[in-house]
């Protein structure tokens, strides 16, 4: 059964990001009743060269813009006949939140509202609210921090400790309000740390692989013994697709891979795992011995988990690939893929867009 996806035309924004990137993915390799309306603003995080071999699908449409700009957002709607939102767009790294926290608030606060009033005004004032689907894309992060147990829940009380968990939980905010205030038919999934394909090397597994194979020092914050719950990206992407498909608008769904691991053991992994595929490297000292014990993050979040019951029991969702499977994937694509990782460190990738559009 495809449920409410059939035939319909969707506005996906933030898809040349890491997870928009493989959505946009997966839409066009297992989907051809569906129209993918692409917009992103190519921030720094934003990567064309990402969707290379399927960006000029005919099912698929590229716009640079920002989720910011009213104007835009509305002529989207209209001229494309949207009747589904995907939204990934988003400044999603904890980092540069706490360096740079104005840019979380407009793009995820203010962005996210602008696209929440496009949708009302093209599908609530026209009556065309019933077909219609607005999933936000959200993290776990909203719930704050747990201790040694315990895990998050849909009904656990949001206590965001970060700009950026606090841009997100505004924005999810902002989301039910729209359901309950104008019936805006929403949908919101507060997922755990993805890893994968496309990950932009700012962010914990991409940042260690690149550093390792460059012989680089392998920084890992505090103790180390930080616990995040890894969820792999093709799994994510599939789970928002049976959240389209069959979820409960106003409802919300947390997706989680089943994998809590300290930060530590994840790093020593991945050097284990390249020196199995690679040998040692010309020194003969294990990558290990790069790991470097940093000063930690502010604010540092201890643990996070997920349970991920209620779209296992509602919408019979759960994750396939285990954290094992999903590392090695994940390996593999960076070491075939070094010249994506290239370009992305040595700033190259940003000229795609104008390789691809602005000489055309
Ligand atoms: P990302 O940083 O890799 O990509 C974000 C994309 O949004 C980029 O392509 C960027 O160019 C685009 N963008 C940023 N500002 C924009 C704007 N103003 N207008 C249009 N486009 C803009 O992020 P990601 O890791 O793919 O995350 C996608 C979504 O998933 C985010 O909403 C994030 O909060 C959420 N999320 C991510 C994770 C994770 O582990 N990566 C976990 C939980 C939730
Ligand atoms: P990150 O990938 O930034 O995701 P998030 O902060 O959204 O969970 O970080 C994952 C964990 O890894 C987090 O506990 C911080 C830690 N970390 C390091 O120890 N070293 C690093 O260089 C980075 C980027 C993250």
């Amino acid at each position: 059964m495809r449920g409410e996806l059939m035939n319909k035309t969707i506005l996906v924004t933030g898809g040349c990001g890491f997870i928009g990137v493989n959505f946009v993915r997966l839409l066009l390799e297992t989907r051809q009743d569906l129209q993918v309306i692409n917009l992103d603003k190519l921030t720094y995080a934003g990567n064309l060269q990402s969707l290379e071999g399927v960006a000029d699908h005919p099912r698929h449409t590229f716009i640079r813009g920002d989720i910011c700009d009213p104007e835009l957002i509305d002529a989207l709607f209209t001229e494309h006949g949207i009747d589904t939102v995907v939204h990934f767009a988003a400044e999603s790294h904890v980092d540069r939140s706490i360096t740079d926290p104005d840019t979380f608030v407009r793009t995820n606060v203010f962005g996210t509202f602008t696209l929440l009033e496009g949708a009302r005004k093209y599908w609530l004032d026209q009556g065309k609210g019933n077909n219609c689907r607005f999933l936000h894309v959200s993290t776990d992060e909203v719930y704050g921090s747990l201790g040694k147990t315990g895990y998050f829940t849909e009904t656990t009380r949001y206590d965001p400790r970060s700009p950026y968990s606090a841009s997100k939980a505004s924005s999810d905010h902002f989301v039910r309000a729209y359901f309950h205030t104008y019936g805006l038919p929403v949908l919101i999934t507060n997922c755990s740390n993805n890893y994968g394909p496309y990950q932009f090397p700012e962010k914990l597994i991409p940042l260690i692989l690149n550093n390792a194979l460059q012989g680089k020092a392998l920084p890992v914050y505090g103790d180390g013994g930080n616990v995040r719950d890894w969820l792999y990206v093709r799994d994510h992407c599939e789970a928002i697709v049976r959240v389209l498909e069959h979820g409960q608008t106003g409802e919300a769904y947390n997706i989680g891979g089943h994998n809590e691991k300290k930060n530590i053991d994840v790093v020593e992994l991945l050097c284990d795992m390249l020196d199995t595929k690679l040998g040692l490297p010309e020194n003969g000292k294990p990558r290990k011995t790069l790991i470097t014990m940093v000063k930690d993050r502010l604010g540092h979040d201890r643990r996070y988990a997920i349970d991920a019951g209620k779209i296992d029991r509602e919408l019979g969702w759960r994750p396939k690939y285990t954290f094992e499977q999903g590392m090695k994937k994940t390996v593999d694509w960076y070491l075939e893929n070094k010249k994506w990782s290239e370009s992305v460190m040595d700033g190259s990738y940003q000229q795609y867009y104008t390789k691809m559009y602005e000489q055309k």
